[in-house]
């Protein structure tokens, strides 16, 4: 029988039983068949995360990367003196948000569920496994342009003012962390003491990192000219926090064990669930893990999915639309009206450790996104943030008008009968990502 039709069966009754079986291991031979067979389908080699450092062309400095996580975690990097990168990306949401929309300056120094202050407009993203992202940020508005972040030969894309001159820094991730310092709502704010220039506010950063003696020894420990007396730069900078990124690799799944030869790695379920996600759920048509997307469940395009629009009662970021309330996505980069509320397919490693989902965080369950998910167009009228865990008092819910841009919006289940899906597949399709990975 085949494959699809067993598990519409399998579907529609809700049961895990997909055929009668002569013995567990018979049925278990089956399915990893399957599951083997769309793996190699999708080239996916469960590997990545070994790659790193071949496609690096070196070794990680280890001493670069503490330096870079000291520099992460220290708010002496924000000109508000109130944030650190570590304020939004926090450790124990895998370098991710513990809010459902960011909140940058003039927080209560509290990172975690009880943080409060102005909200910014979108979630922070984890930052585990960005080394293997070749655009970043939810509208990809920081892209390597060869489609590979190790490659700077096409250049890295990023809005004016800094454009390409960043292209020739050694990774898109070196690039990218010239820019959360000069961001008024998340680091630099909005003294009058703040320069005006991007390149302003990198040399007040660096004119910090200078007077700090502690600072200067540990940069001249590993830049031998910062011995010698030289300033650090903020390209030291930039280098160590993106060496401490590269070390956030995290890419070892059951999936990917499977992968590579361990059949015991998922439960049945959890096979199962794959097979859903690369077969007639055909999730893999975006959430991608051939070429260009590195095995990171996204194909790092950008696509309308009528995911409910939130904004906040409290915030410092002017709003787009007409209210100064809807959040246009991509149209953001583009200026093109049918880029509206377009987003980047979220990658999917290590889940699990998110508190919120989405661009901004209008769930708090995954398995009530991943619900919303499979019926975009159903489920929006209903969207109510209370119900889904936002937090109410901060958070103002748009009409579900709003939330998508009608003639764009693609469906995501193609096969439509997964709009019925019972709960044990969604679980199943859950699970197979559900490891949380982050070493003790
Ligand atoms: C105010 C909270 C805040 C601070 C502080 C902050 N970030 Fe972010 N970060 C975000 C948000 C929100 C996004 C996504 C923004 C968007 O897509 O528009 C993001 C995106 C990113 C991304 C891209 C992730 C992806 O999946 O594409 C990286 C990398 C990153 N930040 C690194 C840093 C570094 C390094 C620092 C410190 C120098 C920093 N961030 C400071 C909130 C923050
Ligand atoms: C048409 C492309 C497309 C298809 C097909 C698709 N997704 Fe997505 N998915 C997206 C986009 C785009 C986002 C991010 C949307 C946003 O936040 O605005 C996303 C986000 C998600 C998220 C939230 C992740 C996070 O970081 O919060 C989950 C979970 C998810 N998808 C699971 C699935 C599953 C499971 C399937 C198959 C049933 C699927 N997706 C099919 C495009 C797609």
């Amino acid at each position: 029988m085949k494959l699809t039709i067993v598990l519409l069966a399998l579907i529609s009754v809700g049961v895990v039983v997909l055929t009668p079986r002569t013995s567990a291991s018979s049925g278990d031979r089956v399915l990893n068949d399957q599951l083997i067979a769309v793996l190699n389908q999708h080239e996916f080699t469960g590997r990545i995360g070994s790659t790193l450092e071949q496609r690096l062309g070196r070794k990680i400095d280890n001493r670069l990367a503490d330096l870079g996580r000291l520099a992460f975690h220290d708010s002496l990097l924000g000109l508000n003196d109130d944030n650190s990168c570590s304020g939004c990306h926090a450790a124990p949401n895998g370098f991710g948000d513990s809010q459902s929309i960011a909140i940058g300056i003039e927080n209560n120094n509290i990172v975690g569920p009880d943080r409060t202050g102005p909200r910014n407009q979108r979630r922070a993203p984890m930052i585990l496994n960005n080394v293997f992202f070749h655009s970043l940020m939810w509208n990809s508005r920081f892209a390597a342009v060869s489609g590979d972040p190790f490659d700077n030969t096409a250049g890295f894309q990023f809005p004016a003012p800094e454009s390409f001159t960043l292209s020739f820094l050694p990774h898109l991730l070196t690039a990218q962390a010239f820019i959360p310092v000069t961001e008024s709502v998340e680091m630099a704010g909005f003294s009058a003491a703040v320069p005006d220039t991007h390149d302003g506010i990198r040399d007040v950063v660096v004119q910090r990192l200078n007077a700090s003696t502690e600072y200067r020894k540990l940069f001249g420990r590993i830049f031998s000219e910062v011995k010698a007396g030289a300033p650090i730069t903020y390209e030291m900078l930039g280098r160590a926090i993106a060496e401490f990124e590269f070390t956030l690799v995290f890419a070892d799944a059951p999936i990917d064990k499977f992968a590579r030869g361990l059949k015991n790695a998922m439960t049945d379920d959890e096979k199962r669930g794959a097979l859903l996600f690369f077969g007639s759920a055909n999730c893999v048509s975006c959430h991608a893990v051939s070429g260009k997307s590195n095995e990171m469940f996204s194909d790092f395009q950008m696509h309308v999915a009528g995911i409910p629009q939130i904004n906040p009662s409290v915030g410092n970021v002017v709003f787009d639309g007409p209210g100064a309330n809807e959040d246009f996505g991509l149209e953001q980069v583009t200026g093109n009206p049918n880029d509206r509320y377009a987003f980047r397919t979220s990658p999917l490693r290590n889940l699990a450790l998110q508190p919120t989902f989405f661009h901004n965080g209008c769930f708090t369950r995954l398995e009530d996104a991943v619900r919303y998910h499979l019926n975009a167009i159903g489920s929006a009228p209903s969207y109510n943030p209370v119900v889904a865990g936002v937090d109410a008092d901060n958070v103002e819910q748009l009409p579900a008008s709003a939330t998508m841009n009608d003639g764009e919006l693609q469906p995501v289940a193609l096969d439509t009968s997964l709009l019925s899906a019972q709960r044990p597949d969604v679980v199943a399709v859950r699970s197979g990502f559900r490891r949380v990975e982050l070493a003790t």
